[in-house]
C-alpha cells in the first residue's frame, strides 16, 4: 500500500476540516463504487477484474509472442490514452527493447528518425485507437502501411499488423476486415486516460516480455485495496489534501515530482489523467510536473522563491533496483571524497530531503506518496491509487470526471478543417476565422 506523509502539511492543513472533507471523500467513494455519480457510465475500470480474465491474456501473450519473433521492432502507434500509460511504464522498464512509439504526435522530424530506425530492420506495428479516426495516429499509421506494404508485401498486413480498437466502430475495422489480422478490444466504457489495463497497454507489455499475468494481479489486488470505504485509504487521503488545497483559493497549480528521470512519462500520464478529468466548468488544479534534480537547476529559483500558488506532490521509493558506488580519487582533485562512503541513491536521498526542507521553508506545502519498490508491478499500483484519487478528487470538485469534452473539440475543428467532416459550412466558418490570425 502507499503510503503518504503528510507532516510537511500540517500547517497548512486544518484538522477539523480535513476530517469534514475525508467524510465528504467517503461518501464519493460510495457514489463512484456503486455507480451513481456523474459520468459512471465510463467506469468500468472499477470492474478490470471482469476483463483481465486468462483467455484475454492468454490471447494476447501468443499473438504478443508471435510478434516478437518476426520483429528487430515493433511499433505502437497511439496518442493521447492510447499512448501515455504503455510510455510511463516502458520508458523505466522497456523489457526487451523492441517496443518504439509512433503517432503521437505530427512531429517529421520524429518521424523520420523511427522511418530510419526500421531501414533494414524486422517490424511490425500495433495500432491503438479506440476511436480508430484520431488524425495522428490514422496518418502516421498510413505512411508506416505503406513502408511495411513496400517492404513485406500486402499479404504481410494479416502477421504484422495488430489491431486494438473498439469493438465495431471506427475506421480500424476495414482493415480488420479485410486482413484477418489480431485485434483486440477496447471496452466500450472505459476512457481512454483509464485504459492502460485493457489491451491497450496489456499487448506492449507483452510484446515488451513482460509478465502481464503478474500485471492483472497487481491490478485487481490494487483496484481492492484502494476501494476501502476508510479514513485511512491513502487515494482518499490525497484526493482530499488536494481538495482543501485547492479551495484555499491560494493554490492553482500541483507540481508532481519524481526524482526519477526515467519515470518522466508517468508525470505525463497523471498529467493527462488529472487534467482531463478536473479541467471543467473552469476549476481544477493544473497539473505541471518536474523531474529533480534535473529540473532544479532550471526552475529551481522559481519554485523556491516564486509566487506561492502551487504545491508539491512527490513520488519516492524505499528500496532502488541499481547502485553506483561513488568512487575514491587520491588527489580528491573535485573534493567529493567525502561521498565515497556512498551510492548515487544515497546522494539522491540527501538532495531529496534537502529539497523538501528549503521549499517548506519557503513557503510550500508538499506531500510524498512512498513505494516500497521501482518496479513495473508498484508503477501498476500507483496508477490504480490515482485511478481512485482522481475520481473521487473529480466528485469532490462536482465536476464528471469521466469525460473530455475540450479534447473532443480541437479534434472537431480539425477533421473540419482537413476536409474530412461533410458539413462544408463548418469549414468555410472555421477558415473565415483562422484568416483573422494567420
Ligand atoms: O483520453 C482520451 O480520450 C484521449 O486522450 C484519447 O485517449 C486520445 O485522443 C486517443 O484517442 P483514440 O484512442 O480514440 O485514438
Amino acid at each position: 500500500m502507499i503510503k503518504l506523509n503528510e507532516k510537511f502539511l500540517e500547517r497548512y492543513l486544518d484538522k477539523s476540516l480535513f476530517d469534514k472533507k475525508l467524510n465528504i471523500a467517503l461518501e464519493n467513494l460510495e457514489k463512484l463504487l456503486s455507480h451513481k455519480g456523474e459520468g459512471s457510465e465510463m467506469t468500468d475500470w472499477l470492474n478490470y477484474d471482469n476483463y483481465l480474465h486468462d483467455d484475454l491474456l492468454n490471447n494476447i501473450q501468443i499473438s504478443a509472442r508471435r510478434l516478437i519473433n518476426i520483429s528487430d521492432y515493433i511499433v505502437s502507434i497511439g496518442i493521447g490514452g492510447s499512448y501515455l500509460g504503455i510510455k510511463a511504464l516502458l520508458e523505466p522498464f522497456p523489457g526487451n527493447k523492441k517496443i518504439i512509439f509512433a503517432g503521437n504526435n505530427l512531429s517529421s522530424i520524429y518521424l523520420e528518425q523511427i522511418i530510419e530506425k526500421l531501414e533494414g530492420k524486422d517490424f511490425s506495428i500495433i495500432v491503438i485507437s479506440k476511436s480508430g479516426t484520431t488524425t495522428e495516429p490514422s496518418l502516421v499509421f498510413r505512411i508506416l502501411l505503406q513502408k511495411l506494404i513496400k517492404k513485406y508485401g500486402e499479404d504481410s498486413i494479416k502477421n504484422r499488423v495488430v489491431l486494438i480498437t473498439d469493438k465495431e466502430k471506427g475506421a480500424l475495422q476495414r482493415i480488420k476486415q479485410k486482413y484477418q489480422c489480431d485485434h483486440f478490444i477496447i471496452p466500450d466504457a472505459i476512457g481512454g486516460r483509464f485504459s492502460i489495463f485493457t489491451p491497450v497497454g496489456l499487448y506492449p507489455f507483452a510484446a515488451a516480455g513482460h509478465d502481464i499475468k503478474k500485471i492483472a494481479k497487481v491490478v485487481k489486488d490494487s483496484l481492492k485495496s484502494y476501494s476501502i470505504k476508510s479514513k485511512e485509504n491513502p487515494a482518499l487521503r490525497y484526493a482530499t489534501i488536494r481538495n482543501i488545497l485547492y479551495y484555499t483559493g491560494k493554490y492553482h497549480i500541483e507540481t508532481l515530482i519524481s526524482y526519477e528521470e526515467q519515470l518522466r512519462y508517468l508525470l505525463e500520464w497523471w498529467k493527462q489523467l488529472f487534467g482531463e478529468s478536473e479541467g471543467k466548468n473552469k476549476k481544477g488544479l493544473f497539473p505541471a510536473s518536474a523531474i529533480f534534480t534535473t529540473d532544479l537547476h532550471s526552475i529551481g529559483q522559481y519554485l523556491q522563491e516564486g509566487p506561492r500558488n502551487f504545491f508539491e506532490t512527490i513520488i519516492d521509493f524505499e528500496k532502488e533496483p541499481f547502485s553506483q558506488k561513488i568512487p575514491f580519487f587520491d588527489d580528491d582533485f573535485d573534493g567529493f571524497n567525502v561521498c565515497t562512503e556512498m551510492d548515487i541513491n544515497s546522494v539522491k536521498k540527501i538532495a531529496l530531503k534537502a529539497t523538501a526542507l528549503a521549499h517548506y521553508d519557503g513557503d510550500c506545502p508538499i506531500v510524498f506518496l512512498n513505494l516500497e519498490n521501482l518496479d513495473i508491478y508498484s508503477i501498476c499500483e500507483l496508477l490504480v491509487f490515482f485511478f481512485y484519487s482522481c475520481a473521487i478528487s473529480g466528485y469532490m470538485l462536482e465536476i464528471n470526471p469521466f469525460n473530455q469534452p475540450g479534447v473532443e473539440l480541437y479534434k472537431k475543428n480539425m477533421l473540419a478543417l482537413l476536409g474530412k467532416e461533410k458539413d462544408i459550412n463548418k469549414r468555410k466558418e472555421l477558415e473565415n476565422k483562422i484568416s483573422q490570425f494567420f
